[in-house]
């Protein structure tokens, strides 16, 4: 299927459905890699994952191999995995530390700013070879936000800043959760699943589905059905609701419907953690914080989940194959128990050996392979129309429905309507 002009992107996604190739069709997914992931900001992780200078990992933003490391400077740099010579990779593991990049092909070696330091036999290149033509290339855009590492092939994208919007208020408040103000991650838990990248992004929008895909955790339908709110007016009345900010980020809040069974309150509330909150907040901002119970998309691929202190990075891979990075946070200056237990229910809640994540996995294979019946035939977001636009442009909805995915694919067919 061939995607070149807004009517095509139109007969694939109206307001509250969207055509099931969206999810199956391979070269749907060649122009997503193209437009939204090499087109837009990708989240990259956090800055504390390579916390010391020489330390690095590498990632890729739609196939394409990326280094991302910290240069004896302190400054955080994202490159091009790729050596200047024949193209090799210069690096193939995870993570580390290394004093430099040496290329196993031809010995070319780099710095951790990407520098090219060392060509073997230089003079056989020719009298006017220069070295500093051929350090590792640098992302056209790279930018942070409270740690939070974003890229962009895409030159001419906005300002990160600008691209945040009023979403990086609900970014600041995950980190302020800390009481030193910084967040430290530790290594990824790694999952993978046979599906499209998408239905990862709706289920962290979908409310719906909790006591049915996970009824261990959230209980049975019955009793969950007769609390949630239904429409925004309700939701924000009850203290829960979503918002969708506009360039496809979203957020929910479950306000009263905070689900303690996750997490205690107790533990939440631990004396010493929410009285150095407290020194930094005042009482009123430091109880709020500490038991925030939001859920945060910066589309298209980083999701933050802030009771448990942990975020994901969604990393297509095919068009229906989809990993997914899950990063426990621990809250530089708050007790170890608290960290250590945030830590923990984070790996019970995302883990491939959890409770929670593996359910999404199997439901999401299962709708891959259905969503193949019928590729004209619709998906469906069409629950929980009563919104509302609020004084900032963002639209409000309720708590359980499709208000959020319907957001997202308003950026989907924004992005996918205009070549970058
Ligand atoms: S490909 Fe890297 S040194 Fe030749
Ligand atoms: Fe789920």
């Amino acid at each position: 299927m061939a995607i070149r002009t807004r009517s095509t992107v139109d007969s694939l996604v109206e307001k509250d459905r969207v055509r099931r190739a969206v999810y199956t069709d391979p070269s749907i997914f060649s122009l997503e890699m193209e437009r939204i992931y090499l087109g837009s900001w990708i989240s990259l992780g956090h800055e504390s994952e390579v916390p010391e200078p020489g330390d690095f990992k590498t990632d890729e933003i739609a196939g394409r191999p990326i280094l991302v490391t910290r240069h004896n400077d302190g400054t955080v740099h994202v490159l091009l995995n790729a050596c200047r010579h024949r193209g090799a990779t210069v690096c193939e593991i995870a993570s580390g530390n290394a004093p430099a990049f040496k290329c196993p092909y031809h010995g070319w070696t780099y710095r951790s700013n990407g520098e090219l330091a060392i060509v073997p036999s230089q003079e056989a290149f020719g009298p006017d070879f220069d070295r500093n033509e051929y350090g590792l290339r640098p992302l056209p855009r790279v930018a942070t936000y409270r740690g939070f590492i974003f890229a962009s092939f895409n030159p001419d994208v906005p300002e990160l800043e600008e691209h945040l919007g009023r979403a990086a208020q609900y970014i600041d408040a995950f980190v302020d959760r800390a009481p030193a103000g910084k967040i430290q991650v530790r290594k990824p838990l790694k999952t993978e699943y046979a599906g499209n990248w998408k239905l990862q992004i709706d289920n962290f929008a979908d409310g719906y589905h909790p006591p049915f895909t996970h009824p261990a955790v959230f209980g049975g339908p019955t009793e969950r059905a007769s609390r949630a709110p239904t429409n925004g007016t309700e939701a924000s009345r009850r203290g829960g609701g979503t918002r969708s900010f506009g360039r496809g980020h979203s957020f929910s809040d479950l306000g009263r419907f905070r689900a303690s069974n996750r997490f205690p309150e107790e533990l939440s509330l631990h004396p010493s953690y929410v009285s150095a909150l407290t020194d930094r907040f005042g009482p009123e901002r430091a109880r709020e914080l500490a038991l925030a119970d939001t859920y945060l998309l910066i589309y298209p691929n980083l999701y933050l989940q802030t009771l448990l202190s942990h975020f994901r990075l969604v990393k297509p891979q095919a068009v229906d194959r989809t990993h997914v990075y899950g990063y426990p946070c621990d809250l530089v200056g708050a007790p170890d128990v608290l960290n250590d237990e945030l830590a923990r229910v984070t790996m019970a809640w995302t883990s491939p050996g959890g409770e929670v994540q593996v359910d999404d996995m199997e439901a999401f294979s299962r709708v891959q392979r259905g969503l193949r019946a019928d590729p004209q035939e619709w998906v469906l977001f069409t629950m929980d129309q009563n919104e509302h636009v609020n004084e900032y442009g963002e639209v409000e909805g309720g708590g359980m429905g499709d208000s959020r995915a319907r957001g997202s694919f308003r950026e989907w067919a924004r992005l996918m309507a205009e070549p970058s």
